[in-house]
């Protein structure tokens, strides 16, 4: 469905933001991309709605080349974007007004706009606000708003960009719940972020970059197995117990599965402490 073919970019006069990249992302996936501060994930996710287009090589899009200029609002509207800013994606007076905006872009008939809206908003847990001024809204909020004027183009493919980079941990999970169910949904998601612990456990993949390129890509799994720093803090602490000498699995990045495998351990602990007592 995408298709990134030795994309090179360079901005004016400056660095070379990507070097060679190739991947594919398949319909309904759950792609994580990751990596260090200036390393190029927003470079190369702009260049998946054309906002960017490439120094060298190309992205294709549902068949779409995005330097095909006429094809520039298709590739848009199959291909959402979300970033870490919502206050500067806010055009509307009201929310609704705001979800519209884009969909009365397609020149949709207004009960069809309506529909799109209410579902919209609906879907990120936000229609009871709908005749709020944006900016009156929480940051968490203002992000969902955002996430609902996305959905109201229905996209095939959604783009976040650091959009929990600003939100306190509450509102980070809500936006991660209503993420994890637009891909439940059967939207493919693209999640950029650089805390790789919150993603691990929803992710199908992970595609890591560095400095341009891409470093590694292959599934929650194989990425800790391959790394040995910047593991996410469950695992860090599994990697401690086991070290202390705790049956427990060190390849664990979910706290649901941490809880089990400590859970296990206690009780292996405790059926060997009475055996003990017995014997
Ligand atoms: N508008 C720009 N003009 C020039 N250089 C840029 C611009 N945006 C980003 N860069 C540079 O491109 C590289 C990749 O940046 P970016 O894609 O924003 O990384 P990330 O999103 O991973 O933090 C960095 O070296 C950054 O300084
Ligand atoms: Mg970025």
């Amino acid at each position: 469905m995408i298709h990134i073919n030795n994309l090179s970019y360079r901005y004016t006069g400056g660095t070379l933001a990507l070097d060679s990249v190739n991947m594919s992302i398949n319909k309904g996936e759950f792609v994580a991309l990751i990596g260090k501060n200036g390393c190029g994930k927003t470079t190369l996710v702009r260049h998946l709605n054309a906002l960017l287009i490439p120094t060298d090589g190309s992205v294709s899009v549902f068949g779409m080349d995005t330097k095909d200029t006429p094809k520039v609002w298709n590739i848009r509207q199959a291909v959402g974007m979300v970033f870490q800013n919502p206050q500067n994606q806010f055009v509307g007076t009201t929310l609704e007004e705001d979800v519209a905006f884009g969909p009365e872009n397609l020149a949709l008939p207004q009960n069809e706009i309506r529909k799109r809206v209410d579902m919209a908003l609906r879907e990120v847990g936000l229609l009871e606000y709908k005749t709020r001024a944006p900016k009156t809204l929480s940051g968490g909020q203002m992000q969902r708003a955002a996430i609902a004027g996305v959905l109201a183009m229905e996209p095939e493919c959604i783009v976040f960009d650091e959009v929990t980079s600003m939100l306190d941990p509450e509102s980070r999970k809500m936006i991660l719940d209503t993420i994890r169910q637009l891909h439940h949904n059967g939207k493919t998601i693209i999640y950029v972020t650089q805390r790789i612990g919150e993603i691990l456990p929803f992710a199908g993949r992970i595609i890591s970059m560095d400095n341009g390129r891409i470093e590694f890509m292959g599934t929650p799994r194989e990425y800790l197995a391959s790394v040995k720093s910047h593991v996410p803090a469950i695992t860090s602490l599994m990697r401690k117990l086991k070290a202390k000498g705790f049956d427990v699995r060190d390849d664990v990045f979910a706290v649901d599965d941490a809880f089990l495998e400590i859970t296990k351990a206690c009780m292996k602990g405790y059926e060997e402490e009475r055996n003990t007592d017995n014997g």
